[in-house]
């Protein structure tokens, strides 16, 4: 979700408050026992030696301080498989990063590890797991015993998957003292602590290729995690420590290079881009395409060629007012151009379900949840600052895309049609012009269809470490509008297969 969870957040109280709560790691964990679960070498833990589902392990790393994690078996969401459920504590206790790890429903020894990161900024993992790609979805018939159906197209299905609740204040995961993170670098070097603790205790998981997958804010997200990751290894090759086997990304309606946004937006809504007619009227895409210039114009000088917070900040709410008011009074979903919205602010009455879902007392003692307040999908408060520090427009995230490509880290990028706000097109645009040493190549191949069991699933392109697939008829959140295809997607990702 992005932006549009601005409005959707309005429905949903924010979970964040200023509530002291416990400190962690004082009462039942003396360092003795964290010690000896990580001796430093010759690690003989197993994750399978986490068997309480009733109080927390904590985990630590002498390279990591200020850093430790918590973890229990759960017997949330997937029967058929172990679970676990925990925290990351970073900063000496102080802010708690929630996580759902799942193993893989194949083979959990050998198959690959995947981390999901929702989008917003703001929206809570469980979104993800619970209303896209999750081992269940939240069952909307009221006929389920425990809320949920299984989900036979999770993407755990060939793969070990963590969702993870980030930053602070999002999701399960909070501040002792109500603080936040508000930019993607400062929650790089968090998630970057917590895969190597977890890879470091379990040794079960040292070397296994590890995906970075996400949607949505997930486009800034995880070229950065993927570089502060590649960057981290460089320097633990220089001093002799292992490293992670960083893989790939997967991004999904990706917000990455804002430079084509509107552009993609004015062709969803006033070209063939989506739909086969345009559903805007003639008379708005005309005021529309007269003031794309100026918007262009007005991000290349205050966002893009220099960025000054200021002007930037104005140039965003010129291009928002111009091209994008249109889209918002049309009454349709801005996740799914095919859909009309009641209710603007509550496309998916799922959205509802899961908060609900998530806020149960039964639901938080199963998975361990301590975060104070009521759990919200999104975090108005979380948004909010990283709008306030132009996150997304201030920082120009194509650049560490096309550096993880040059390092041999595969990137792919893909779309469903039917979405408005990270639509295709935008995305399309951005890949086209994305400077690497592979983009001539890229330029060159055929645009080719992929097919899942017999159906056009939608279009694709590759070069060397980057692809590109559309997703026909999916809206934003391609693994609910069409899960067969996106676990499809994921496989033959993960298999390294063309897609
Ligand atoms: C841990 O936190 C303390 C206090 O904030 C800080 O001084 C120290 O540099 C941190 N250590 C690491 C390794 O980040
Ligand atoms: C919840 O119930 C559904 C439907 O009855 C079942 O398919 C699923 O396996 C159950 N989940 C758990 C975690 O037991
Ligand atoms: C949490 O939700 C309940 C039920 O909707 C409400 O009564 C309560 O005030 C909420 N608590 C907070 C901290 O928002």
């Amino acid at each position: 979700m992005l932006l549009g969870a601005l409005v959707l957040l309005a429905a949903v109280a924010t979970s964040v408050s200023g509530d002291i709560q416990r400190p962690f790691a004082t009462e039942t964990h003396s360092a003795g026992f964290m010690e000896h679960l990580v001796p430093e070498v010759d690690s003989t833990v197993s994750l399978a030696s986490i068997t309480s589902e009733e109080t927390f392990t904590a985990l630590s790393h002498p390279r990591f301080p200020n850093h430790s994690v918590r973890i229990k078996k759960s017997t949330f969401c997937d029967p058929t498989v172990s679970v676990y459920t925990g925290y990351l504590d970073v900063d000496a206790g102080a802010k708690h990063l929630f996580f759902y790890f799942f193993e893989s429903r194949r083979d959990p020894a050998k198959d690959d590890i995947m981390m999901w990161i929702n989008g917003g900024p703001g929206c809570s993992s469980g979104l993800g797991l619970l209303f896209e790609l999750g081992p269940c979805r939240i069952d909307m018939t009221k006929t389920s015993s425990n809320g949920t159906n299984w989900n036979p197209y999770s993407w755990n299905k060939e793969a070990n998957i963590f969702f993870l609740d980030q930053p602070v204040g999002v999701g399960y995961s909070y501040a002792d003292f109500g603080e936040t993170v508000e930019t993607t670098e400062e929650a790089a070097r968090n998630v970057h602590a917590f895969i190597t603790i977890f890879f470091e205790t379990f040794k079960q998981f040292a070397g296994r290729p590890l995906h970075l997958a996400g949607e949505s804010y997930g486009g800034r997200y995880l070229p950065v995690f993927a570089s502060e990751i590649y960057d981290q290894n460089e320097i633990a090759k220089v001093e002799g420590r292992s490293t992670l086997n960083l893989q790939s990304i997967m991004i999904g309606n990706g917000i990455t290079d804002i430079s084509t946004l509107y552009e993609g937006r004015y062709q969803i809504e006033c070209g063939t881009a989506a739909l086969d007619v345009p559903f805007q009227h003639i008379s708005t895409c005309v005021r529309m395409k007269s003031a794309l210039p100026r918007c262009q114009a007005l991000m290349r000088d205050s966002c893009i060629d220099r960025f000054d917070h200021m002007n930037c900040g104005a140039a965003v709410a010129f291009c928002d007012s111009e091209m994008t008011t249109a889209y918002w009074a049309s009454g349709r979903n801005v996740y799914d151009v095919s859909m009309v919205c009641d209710d603007q602010d509550l496309c998916y009455p799922d959205e509802n379900a899961v908060a609900d879902f998530l806020n149960l007392p039964s639901i938080r003692e199963m998975l361990g949840a301590e975060s104070p307040g009521n759990f919200s999908v999104c975090s108005n408060t979380v948004s909010r600052n990283f709008v306030s520090h132009l996150d997304k427009w201030a920082h120009h995230t194509q650049h560490y895309v096309a550096a993880l490509l040059e390092r041999g880290i595969r990137v792919l990028i893909y779309a469903g049609t039917y979405d408005y706000q990270c639509n295709w097109i935008a995305n399309k645009l951005w890949v086209d012009k994305l400077e690497w040493s592979g983009q001539s190549a890229y330029a060159k191949q055929q645009w080719r269809d992929w097919v899942v069991d017999g159906h056009h699933a939608g279009a694709t392109k590759k070069s060397g470490a980057l692809t590109f697939a559309t997703v026909i008829g999916a809206g934003h959140m391609v693994p609910h509008d069409k899960p067969a295809e996106a676990q499809a997607l994921v496989s033959r990702w993960l298999a390294k297969q063309d897609i």
